[in-house]
């Protein structure tokens, strides 16, 4: 929906809440009650990506983390943070790693100039690109090429949620999986990658033990 003002967007919100009140009066009590989700989704800030629209989630159902290009700096507090809570304190089942075809973030990184003030940020995804240097530079077709990556960025920052000490406890305990997805926005299809966590977990841990 496109807004020509501010003014509209509380103009639709007081449309919302008559909707909803209409359907179920109970609806804003039961939604300020203790939220319980069972997935934690960390997804690109790619206006096109609504994790609830893709889930067919209602608020309540998702616990949300988005930044540029899906990244999981082992080193950023505010992901940190996220994982931590969503495990330690909502207890959520699920951790949901969500890339997405025609990524900005990812295309950027793949071209080699200067990003002002998100070099640093690009560095994870290029650091994605050096370990899989070799497949990548195989693929002959540009798009081809950035669709691998956005999978295979997909993948590593599935493996950097591994590093992470809350998720190492959650995994050993069996109480927590991960999931590594790739929407496609042309088709509006959600890819599984089909990240084997416990594998990559007995692999990983074995070096970033941190327990
Ligand atoms: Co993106």
């Amino acid at each position: 929906m496109a807004y020509k003002s501010i003014r509209e967007i509380f103009e639709h919100n007081e449309r919302w809440i008559e909707a909803r009140l209409e359907e179920d009066p109970a609806y804003f009590t039961k939604l300020s009650r203790r939220q319980v989700p069972q997935y934690l989704f960390i997804g690109c800030s790619d206006s096109r990506i609504s994790s609830e629209a893709i889930m067919c989630a209602e608020p309540g159902d998702v616990f949300i983390h988005r930044n540029i290009a899906n990244v999981i700096p082992v080193t950023d507090l505010n992901v940190l943070a996220v994982v931590n809570y969503a495990i330690e304190h909502i207890g959520v089942k699920h951790i949901v790693v969500c890339g997405h075809y025609g990524c900005g973030g990812i295309k950027t990184a793949m071209t080699s100039s200067d990003a002002g003030v998100l070099n640093p940020w690009l560095g994870h995804i290029r650091d994605v690109y050096r370990l899989h240097k070799g497949e990548l530079n195989a693929i002959e077709s540009p798009e081809a090429r950035h669709d691998r990556l956005v999978e295979l960025n997909v993948l590593e920052q599935c493996i950097n949620l591994v590093k992470i000490r809350d998720v190492q406890k959650a995994l050993l305990k069996k109480k927590l999986r991960i999931h590594g997805w790739a929407f496609d926005m042309k088709t509006g299809r959600l890819n599984d990658l089909h990240f084997q966590a416990n594998r990559i977990a007995r692999e990983v841990i074995d070096i970033y033990n941190v327990l």
